[in-house]
């Protein structure tokens, strides 16, 4: 009789599953992520494997179906709030994936100060961190009151047993990586335990109706099994985000089944825990340099809400033969696109001079609203002329050099009113359908040519 097979290889990043290892991943195209695997039940070899225990469930009418207010529940937190449209909804299972060390602990476990304060009871289970380290952490953070409980555990089927006696109504696993099933063979971390272990949680979370945040690390390197794996089977995945160097951190919604996805929450880290920051422009526009040229002040939206932010631009003459061009925090392409776009509309030699654009305080962003702007930057640059530092510019620019109308362009508008600018050079057409105002000088603009004209 052939042996059967009891490995198989499976993508860490995407959790495809192949009889075959490949260098490159079929499903997500990404290299080197095949791992091999035990698959199946560790008893399957005697040969009674255990059943993963039966929900009893009727088919119901939409009409017998109850929705109450009271199912979603604020996080005490307006940015998080926002980003799970609006609390987060009992019984559903919220992934919060980012790289280690940008906050995901410390931000759930302030969010659990918060349910705990609400009246929830809050059961925190970690398994990286002993109860001590945890200690350390929340006495940074501050006051713990209410029903919030520790557990430092790894096997998720004494965690079920936990929860069975504790029945708590908010959970959270710190972090999916750490935990492994019993009967399933290979180590904590591989695709197998990480999929198998959210699938028991996803059972609990919807059949107690018990919410539970998983937290997962966003791994570049090694063998342990990334967020993405698990994405498919929860309810919502929010991405914490940041640069190491800046203190500020993103939150941002990649997949919600209660509400829209194109939203964001901003925090701040500080020594006390993370903070959030209300006023996201203010903070990116701190310390902005004073008559500079090559620097623009643009307005981005991020979701339902505008941000204005800095783009600059840098552009020197060119020593080699291909010259050289970076963007940092948006898109390189589109950045050559829009240095051709200048190259042959309004006969600049971009060719003979190397640019750098930069998104100033690290901030990612690749709205093509933001495209005036970064062609505002590298002529200022160009031509060693500041442009006015009370302006803010965005709009869309086309391959003809026409300026295109973007959306949303009254909330620009009035968010750079809020912050005290006193112009905005924006697209003619958004200009025509908006309601004419004292408070700031609108300028509208048909193409790069009559933009240029304001430099
Ligand atoms: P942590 O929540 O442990 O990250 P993760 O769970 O995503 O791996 O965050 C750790 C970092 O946050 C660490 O570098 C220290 C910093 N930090 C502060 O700056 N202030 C604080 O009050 C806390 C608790 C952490
Ligand atoms: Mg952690």
């Amino acid at each position: 009789m052939a042996k059967a097979k009891t490995t198989a290889f499976f993508c860490r990043e995407c959790g495809y599953e192949s009889a075959k290892w490949a260098g490159q991943c079929p499903a997500c195209k990404e290299w080197n992520t095949m791992v091999e695997e035990p698959t199946g039940p560790r008893t399957s070899q005697t040969g009674t494997a255990r059943r993963p225990p039966l929900i009893k469930a009727r088919p119901a009418l939409l009409s017998e179906i109850s929705v109450e207010e009271k199912d979603r529940v604020t996080t005490g937190y307006q940015e998080l709030d926002r980003v799970l449209g609006g609390g987060v909804v009992s019984g559903s299972l919220v992934l919060v994936g980012g790289d280690p060390g940008i906050g995901k602990s410390t931000l759930l476990l302030q969010v659990c100060r918060n349910l705990a304060a609400a009246g929830q009871k809050v059961l925190y289970i970690s398994g990286e961190e002993s109860l001590k380290q945890i200690k350390l952490r929340a006495n940074r953070i501050g006051q713990m009151t209410g029903e919030l409980k520790f557990l430092c555990e790894t096997s998720l089927d004494h965690i079920q047993q936990v929860l069975s006696q504790e029945k708590p109504d908010i959970v959270i696993i710190d972090s999916i990586q750490t935990m492994y099933r019993e009967e399933i063979a290979s180590a904590p971390g591989s695709v197998s335990q990480v999929r198998e272990s959210t699938n028991l949680l996803m059972q609990i979370a919807k059949g107690e109706g018990i919410t539970i945040f998983i937290v997962g690390h966003v791994t570049k390197e090694g063998v342990v099994a990334g967020p993405r794996v698990l994405e498919h089977m929860v309810d919502t995945v929010l991405y914490f985000e940041g640069d190491r160097h800046a203190s500020y951190r993103i939150l941002r919604g990649v997949k919600n089944r209660f509400g829209s996805t194109n939203e964001i929450g901003v925090f701040e880290m500080r020594e006390q825990g993370l903070a959030e920051v209300e006023n996201p422009s203010e903070f990116m526009l701190d310390g902005r340099p004073e008559g500079a040229s090559g620097a623009v002040v643009a307005c981005a939206m991020e979701g339902t809400r505008p941000m204005l932010l800095e783009v600059q631009a840098l552009v020197t003459q060119s020593n080699l033969g291909i010259p050289r061009r970076t963007a940092a925090g948006t898109d390189h392409n589109r950045v050559n696109l829009l240095m051709a776009v200048l190259e042959k509309r309004c006969h600049y030699e971009m060719s003979r001079y190397d640019a750098y654009v930069n998104i100033a305080g690290g901030m990612k962003m690749n709205e093509p609203a933001l495209d005036l702007s970064i062609i505002m930057a590298l002529v200022s640059s160009l031509k060693d002329r500041p442009v006015d530092e009370k302006t803010v510019v965005f709009g869309e620019v086309g391959l003809s050099g026409e300026v295109r109308a973007v959306s949303m362009a009254e909330q620009r508008v009035n968010e750079a009113m809020k912050l005290g600018f006193e112009a905005c050079i924006l697209p003619q057409i958004c200009l025509d359908k908006m309601k004419s105002t004292d408070k700031i000088r609108l300028v509208g603009v048909r193409n790069v040519r009559e933009a240029i004209g304001y430099l």
